[in-house]
């Protein structure tokens, strides 16, 4: 008998409601590594144009996207979950209102307003479902010669014992599921998806998040 509900769609409904569930605790939460952030946002600003329209998925409760939303055109930002859009949406001001629009959207969903200049997901690939199939989905929506921006957990390139604590903390559903892959897997998916990697750097002492700039390469 078929599954009635197609086994990618019903981990993305168990991820949207633990996500929803985490939502008001994450908006709380500081950011863990202030210095990593900064110089993450550094290397962001760097290579984005005053020009450029932007797409980030799995923008949580929006924070990069507002301090990316200062140096470019347009921010599309989408998340998979409700509550996270809702305090996003809660804390746009009246300057952001104009440069940021906030959508609910799984990060494989195609967006209105693409082809985009660049495209940003930040600590989101290791939690979905299907690298691939997002990696394609980025692919499509960015400009040629535009680029994508990753920094994500590889969790494979951590010790045995961080993986096991992982494990344990998702079993008992304290931590979302994680997908365990090394920053070499995360590099052929790129490359397979068409990406060309432009830089790759790590701001975390641990180096265990590589931040990724790819480039969809021009016609
Ligand atoms: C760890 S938070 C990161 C949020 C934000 N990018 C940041 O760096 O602060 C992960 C976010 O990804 C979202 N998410 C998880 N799975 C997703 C999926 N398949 N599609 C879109 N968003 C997803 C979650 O709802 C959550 O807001």
């Amino acid at each position: 008998m078929q599954d009635p509900v197609p086994r990618s769609k019903e981990n993305n409904m168990s991820a949207q409601a633990f996500w929803d569930r985490q939502a008001i605790k994450y908006a709380k939460k500081p950011i863990a590594d202030l210095t990593a952030y900064e110089e993450k946002l550094q290397r962001i600003r760097s290579v984005l144009r005053p020009t450029d329209r932007i797409l980030e998925i799995g923008c949580g409760t929006g924070g990069t996207a507002r301090k990316i939303a200062t140096g470019v055109a347009h921010v599309t930002a989408t998340d998979l979950s409700a509550e996270m859009i809702r305090i996003a949406r809660s804390r746009s001001d009246e300057f952001t209102a104009k440069k940021i629009e906030i959508l609910q959207a799984e990060a494989s969903q195609e967006v209105s307003g693409y082809p985009f200049d660049a495209i940003c997901a930040f600590s989101l690939l290791h939690l979905v479902d299907d690298i691939p199939n997002v990696l394609d989905a980025v692919y499509r929506q960015v400009k040629p010669g535009g680029l994508f921006l990753s920094k994500t957990v590889c969790l494979k390139d951590s010790s045995r014992w961080i993986q096991v604590i992982v494990r344990m903390l998702v079993s008992l559903r304290i931590a979302p599921k994680v997908v365990c892959i090394s920053r070499a897997e995360l590099t052929r998916h790129l490359i397979s998806a068409g990406f060309e990697i432009d830089q790759t750097v790590y701001f975390d002492k641990k180096r265990m998040s590589p931040f990724i700039i790819a480039r969809r390469p021009a016609d």
